[in-house]
């Protein structure tokens, strides 16, 4: 089965179970100040389950975008060096919404895999939640028995409050969860050491799957659990995790979904999958970032400095960084990658193929401006390092590599590996003193410190300006502001000829004569109705 054959499946196989099939939502959350992509399958659902929001349907199903690259969940320095993490990731789920609970959850989970998807049963192991003293939570012999139907008891594990109690946050629905796990070892690995041994073990052959959460509880704000009026449920399942197993490969990459793109990019680069192991890496890295990119711009979430924005920049810019080292491409290749991607997921996706052209403009921009500073940036870690050598020393200094960091875009990681390739070392406790320094100096600067006013007389300000460029005025009102570290006034005569920047005109300048003083007026600005000059 093709991964498009799979996702159709789980989506028929849960229509016909009576549930409504949804779109995912924007993998970019706007208007939760906690979450700057979603992070998981439930996320759209947070409010239903909360009751401030009335379900449309009582059982739903989808396949949603996720990103785990910042806050609580963050893959990202993983990505391509193992062989299942990924930034971008789908998560099959299907959820009830006060309708079935833990026995047909349990029911609906076991049939799909065993009997639609033909997973062998005596691959699977289930964890259901073994209680918690503190919390006082018994086992959920509930599950356990449910579960009693499908599986022998020596398959059935009971995991602590941290694999089995699933949580959204500090505060809102929860409840115990019931994981299933698969075991892929060969034959004689699985002889020598029973799987139930591994689960949950970080073992990367024995992995979890499917993640049945029964939402039955409220965490209040004072830590105590609440019985909801009305219990849930909410399912995860690794979309390409399912269909490593289901296509019989050991890596996520290996499954049709990345393998494509990944022959895509060896094309372009002329470097085949399985050979290097720096070259595997790179290549993965490329495919998984190729995803989370397109997909975010797709959603609305174009590069940029800040927040989100610069998330996806940092990932763009480290599959270019990758692709530069590992795979000898110099130039723009990963927006050409973008028609590749759409063909594969632009079905279940439709917003990829709407917004393709933009997707691939923008990569296509991205790419352009980071490599030009890559390949200044790299000149002169070049000279550095031929200058370090003439004094006969090999340390790069954190001064140096901030610099790089902060002028080029060149993360610390980046700097070390092509010093580690030359024979140097960075100084990174240096560096990481200059970073500080560098988040101080930002926080000064962001920060607007503006007096109350001080009023020398209430009158009002009178506009001069059709009429005359100059005028005897008096100060009515001033105040003092401070800004990126430098202090600027804000004062209001009583008559002025100058025009105030509003409604995209730009403000007028001149300056104030007082004797033998001048001062320049660098803007003038209004302010509920008051002229300000700002000097
Ligand atoms: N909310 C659970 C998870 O993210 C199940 O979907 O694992």
């Amino acid at each position: 089965m093709n991964s498009k054959e799979i996702r159709a499946r789980f989506k028929s196989y849960f229509e016909r179970n009576g549930h409504k099939i949804v779109p995912s939502s924007s993998m970019i959350v706007k208007g939760d100040p906690t979450l700057m992509f979603t992070n998981a399958g439930m996320n759209q659902f947070k409010d239903i389950f909360l009751g401030i929001r009335k379900p449309e349907s009582l059982r739903v199903a989808d396949s949603q975008k996720c990103l785990r690259v910042s806050g609580k969940h963050n893959d990202l320095e993983d990505v391509g060096h193992d062989t299942y993490h990924h930034t971008m990731f789908e998560m099959l789920g299907n959820w009830s919404f006060g309708d079935y609970f833990k026995e047909d959850a349990i029911r609906l989970a076991w049939n799909l895999l065993t009997e639609e998807y033909g997973i062998d049963k005596n691959r699977l192991y289930v964890t259901v939640f073994g209680g918690d003293p503190k919390e006082n939570l018994d086992i959920d012999h509930e599950a356990e028995n449910f579960w009693l139907k499908y599986v022998p008891k020596d398959r059935i594990i009971y995991g602590s409050k941290k694999d089995n109690f699933w949580e959204m946050g500090d505060q809102g629905p929860c409840g115990p969860c019931s994981e299933i796990h698969i075991d892929l070892r060969d034959d004689d690995e699985r002889a020598k050491v029973a799987g139930a041994e591994l689960v949950n073990k970080d073992n990367p052959q024995v992995i979890e799957i499917w993640n049945l959460v029964f939402i039955q509880y409220n965490r209040k704000a004072d830590g105590t659990l609440e019985p909801l009026p009305q219990k849930h449920i909410d399912t995860g399942m690794g979309f390409e995790r399912l269909c490593a197993v289901l296509q019989g490969k050991k890596s996520n990459y290996d499954t049709d979904i990345f393998q494509t793109i990944i022959g895509e990019i060896s094309k372009i680069s002329g470097k085949k999958y399985g050979q290097d192991n720096k070259t595997d890496i790179a290549l993965r890295v490329v495919a998984d970032h190729l995803r989370a990119v397109s997909f975010a711009i797709a959603d609305g979430q174009l590069p940029s400095n800040n927040k989100a924005g610069y998330v996806i920049r940092r990932i763009l810019r480290r599959a270019v960084r990758y692709a530069y080292s590992f795979l000898d491409i110099k130039t723009p290749f990963m927006y050409k990658l973008v028609d590749t991607l759409v063909d594969l997921m632009g079905d279940s996706f439709p917003e990829l193929v709407s917004q393709k052209t933009l997707v691939e403009k923008v990569i296509n921009e991205e790419e352009t401006v980071f490599l030009r500073t890559l390949e200044r940036g790299l000149r002169m870690l070049d000279t550095e390092m031929d200058k370090l050598k003439s004094e006969g020393k090999t340390e790069i200094s954190g001064v140096q590599a901030f610099l790089l960091y902060d002028t080029y875009g060149f993360p610390l990681d980046l700097t070390e590996l092509i010093a580690r390739e030359k024979g140097y070392t960075v100084n990174k406790p240096d560096f990481d003193a200059e970073m500080a320094k560098q988040k101080e100096r930002a926080r000064n600067a962001a920060e607007v410190n503006t007096d109350d006013w001080v009023i020398v007389d209430e009158a009002d300000c009178e506009f001069t300006g059709y009429d005359s460029l100059r005028e005897n005025a008096s100060i009515l009102r001033y105040r003092k502001v401070v800004q990126k570290n430098e202090t600027l006034y804000h004062i209001v005569f009583d008559r002025t000829p100058f025009y105030a920047e509003k409604g995209g005109q730009v403000g007028d300048k001149g300056v104030i004569v007082d004797g033998e003083k001048r001062i320049p007026i660098i803007n003038t600005i209004e302010e509920h109705n008051l002229r300000i000059h700002v000097t």
